[in-house]
């Protein structure tokens, strides 16, 4: 698939070399293709990656992704263009800036909002309920990381889900979009116990099945 991933920080510049690596065609939607940080995340991409600006990347793709700091991420999705019809995947959490709760949510997500942003997209809420270090490595022994995914549009749960398993991890789609309301909320609090309570980030959510 081409993949747009717009944001190169801890979750897209992990995301992104792994679904290259995976065979995906990646475009990094950047402020500055030139930059010495996005030309090393391209060496560690390999060849299936390349790097634009934030509109030209989201154009060539079908996918959309935006692992974007949650203040900026209306930014990107305006500077992104029309998204109508492609599978935008928001993973993002609209913590507040002390990490001391977070900014919306409730009777809305920033899953929605993104939504809301992008009229005609089929958002899929992924890849935030967990820290990017378990995108690096999802597995446990013999356990494995469990991602949730949700969304209202059945085939791009689908598409995401299968992103996520090339990613390494055991894959829940749990229902519609609303759903990111309950997801944020538990990103929140794998936030507070790993840096707040100083757990630190070597734990993840799983879900058992009978
Ligand atoms: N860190 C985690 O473990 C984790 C896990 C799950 C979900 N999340 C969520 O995922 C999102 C990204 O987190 P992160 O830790 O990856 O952030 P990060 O390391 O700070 O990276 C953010 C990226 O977004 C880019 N960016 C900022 N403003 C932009 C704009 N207006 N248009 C396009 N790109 C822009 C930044 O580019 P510049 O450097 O050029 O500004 C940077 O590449 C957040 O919403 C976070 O809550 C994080």
């Amino acid at each position: 698939m081409k993949i747009a991933v717009i944001g190169v920080g801890n979750v897209g510049g992990t995301l992104g070399p792994a679904w290259a690596k995976a065979g995906h065609e990646i475009i990094y939607g950047v402020h500055d293709p030139g930059s010495e940080k996005v030309q090393t995340l391209l060496v560690n991409s390999g060849q299936n990656a390349r790097a634009a600006g934030v509109a030209e990347a989201a154009a060539g793709a079908d996918i959309v992704i935006f692992a974007t700091p949650w203040l900026a991420t209306q930014d990107a999705v305006r500077t992104a263009g029309t998204l109508e019809g492609k599978i935008v995947v928001d993973c993002t959490n609209p913590i507040a800036p002390d990490l001391k709760g977070l900014s919306i949510g409730t009777t809305i997500s920033a899953g929605e909002q993104v939504a809301q942003w992008a009229p005609g997209a089929r958002v899929v809420k992924a890849f935030n309920t967990t820290g990017s270090g378990n995108m690096t490595n999802p597995h446990y022994e013999s356990q494995t990381v469990t991602m949730l995914i949700c969304g209202d549009d059945d085939e791009a749960n689908k598409t995401v889900a299968q992103l996520s398993n090339d990613v390494g991890f055991d894959t829940c789609i749990t229902g519609p979009l609303y759903h990111a309301r309950y997801f944020e909320p538990m990103a929140m609090l794998w936030v507070d116990m790993a840096y707040l309570q100083g757990r630190g980030p070597d734990f993840a959510y799983k879900i058992l099945k009978r």
